[in-house]
């Protein structure tokens, strides 16, 4: 054995080498190595959707404020909200529900706004539901904002014939009764719904169904429930179906993606569907209980190890979807996921107010990314949700509003939309928090049309920079510039008194002879394009 001396510089040596720096100091570089001709699959700009249900102060105040508001509205969607989403290229909102959708009867939100009758939202907080935000108001605020429609349909306490009359009601260029209906209530022309959800968690608020049951009602909803109009029913424009799917890990959610899979498989031509929902909240425990703010690391390290549980579940779910699917032709459709906290003190219970910090930003990050590396199966995926309620991107309150660190990374990824997929390898780290290990660093890679090729950056490590060293092929790069988004701490937020706490900065990239290096602050997201 060495001297007691030797031995402490063979370990000074060793933690320096291995990253062991006390905080604030840089670990060694991560090497990280692209080839921007290589071509994986395309990630769907759909992968960047939303999600606004009838909850809380979600559409009510948070988009809804009525033509007669003093806050600045074009008939009736607030003026703010919208410019705040179209920076986004928000690509589709998925509406009404949730929960909400299983009980909602969209006769009550049609016709003149006097004769919408009230009626209750005993989900969220047993409120009036008075139904002046209804199927006209939804497709005004989706073409204010850019956005496609996704509506599900009322499975659970609904009828076929009440879901059949709702789409012909949209799509039908014909002169039916229901189409002159549209007309009268404002729109001659057909509406396009690119996107439909044959029910939402079908397995509990959507009607506590098993998975035949399910399956039995879909096989129903599918065959009647369709686009009426047969411009819409081919290419582009043709609706796409999105069956309830898993909520979950374990045996009951397999046994679910695996009836309806099968029944896929051996189905005859008189039903069909394009996707799969799944369900996956970050959330640790039921009910949520983790604070929103004012949290400290080791809650921080806690809630990414949970949301890193994505990865797994949609591995499992699509083994099974692979064996009945293998030409993935159904997408999986994350169509509900994000942080679930405990609410806000002084919050109505049931409006699921929670407040968006640093960490939500490294989260959606790390999501995305999940989202990306399975771009082939994953097609789709709506982040709950999109004003007020849970991980939202902007929070109101009367005329203001802010933006969330969330917001901000949406808004930082708006390159991957419809970009093709680049695989990068690199050696992530690791980052321990008392008895948690987590990868330090994330990284996606993914060229846009114009042959950018775009670098998303996660570091995950609160008190470590780290500088990434990438080595760039397939690419003759002449320039690279980005933004990062970090802030003080784990914990910092956007308020309506402080709304520029966590606000994304130019990203510290340089480029040299065909390498990048890019300094990566601690608990950070940071895009860089690296232009040809
Ligand atoms: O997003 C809130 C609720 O979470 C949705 O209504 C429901 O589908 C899920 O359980």
């Amino acid at each position: 054995m060495p001297p007691r001396s030797a031995r402490l510089v063979v370990t000074l040596l060793a933690l320096v080498l291995c990253g062991g720096a006390a905080h604030g100091q840089s670990a060694a570089p991560i090497a990280l190595s692209v080839d921007a001709a290589q071509k994986g699959p395309t990630i769907s700009r759909h992968l960047f959707g939303q999600f606004a249900e009838h909850l809380g102060r979600g559409v009510y105040e948070g988009v809804w404020v009525g033509p007669d508001s003093s806050i600045p509205n074009t008939r009736g969607i607030r003026n703010d909200v919208v410019a705040a989403l179209k920076a986004l290229k928000v690509p589709n909102v998925r509406w009404p529900g949730g929960c909400f959708a299983d009980e909602y009867h969209w006769r009550n939100g049609v016709g003149p706004a006097a004769q919408r009758r009230a009626t209750l939202n005993p989900n969220w907080g047993g409120v009036i539901e008075p139904n002046s935000f209804g199927t006209h108001e939804f497709m005004d605020f989706a073409d204010q904002i850019g956005a496609d429609a996704y509506l599900s349909v009322n499975v659970g306490s609904g009828t076929p014939n009440e879901a059949a009359d709702w789409l012909e009601y949209l799509t039908t260029a014909q002169p039916t009764a229901l189409a002159k209906e549209r007309d009268a209530n404002g729109h001659k022309a057909p509406y396009t719904i690119p996107f439909l959800g044959i029910g939402n968690e079908s397995w509990d608020c959507g009607g506590n169904m098993s998975p035949d049951y399910y399956l039995s009602q879909l096989r129903i909803y599918s065959r009647f429930v369709r686009n009426f109009n047969p411009a819409q029913q081919q290419g582009a424009a043709q609706m796409l179906k999105i069956a309830v799917g898993p909520g979950g890990d374990g045996a009951r959610w397999t046994e679910w993606t695996e009836t309806i899979m099968k029944a896929y498989k051996a189905r005859q031509w008189s039903w069909d569907m394009q996707g799969l929902s799944m369900h996956q909240y970050t959330v640790v425990r039921w009910p949520p209980a983790y604070k929103s703010t004012g949290f400290g690391e080791a809650e921080y390290a806690q809630i990414l190890k949970s949301t890193l549980e994505m990865d797994g579940l949609i591995a499992t779910h699509g083994a099974i979807m692979d064996k009945y699917d293998p030409e993935k032709k159904v997408a999986l459709v994350v169509d509900e996921w994000g942080a679930w906290y405990a609410k806000l003190p002084g919050t109505p219970e049931g409006f699921l107010e929670q407040q968006n910090s640093l960490r939500d930003a490294v989260l959606a990050a790390l999501n995305i990314n999940i989202f990306a590396r399975h771009a082939d199966r994953v097609r789709m995926a709506n982040i709950a949700q999109m004003v007020n309620v849970l991980q939202a991107m902007v929070l109101t309150q009367k005329e203001k509003i802010v933006l969330t660190p969330t917001y901000h990374v949406f808004r930082m990824y708006v390159p991957f939309q419809d970009s093709t997929f680049v695989p990068v390898t690199f050696d992530a780290g690791s980052y321990t928090q008392g008895s948690i290990t987590l990868p330090r660093v994330d990284a996606i890679g993914a060229r846009d049309a114009a042959g950018t090729l775009w670098l998303a950056l996660t570091n995950v490590d609160p008190t470590k920079p780290v500088e990434i060293a990438a080595t760039l092929s397939g690419i003759t790069a002449r320039s690279a510039s980005g933004e990062t988004l970090t802030a003080p701490a784990v914990d910092s937020i956007n308020t309506f008194d402080a709304p520029s706490t966590v606000a994304p900065k130019p990203a510290q990239a340089t480029l040299a002879n065909g390498r990048l290096t890019v300094t990566l602050p601690p608990k950070s997201v940071t895009v860089v394009g690296v232009r040809p």
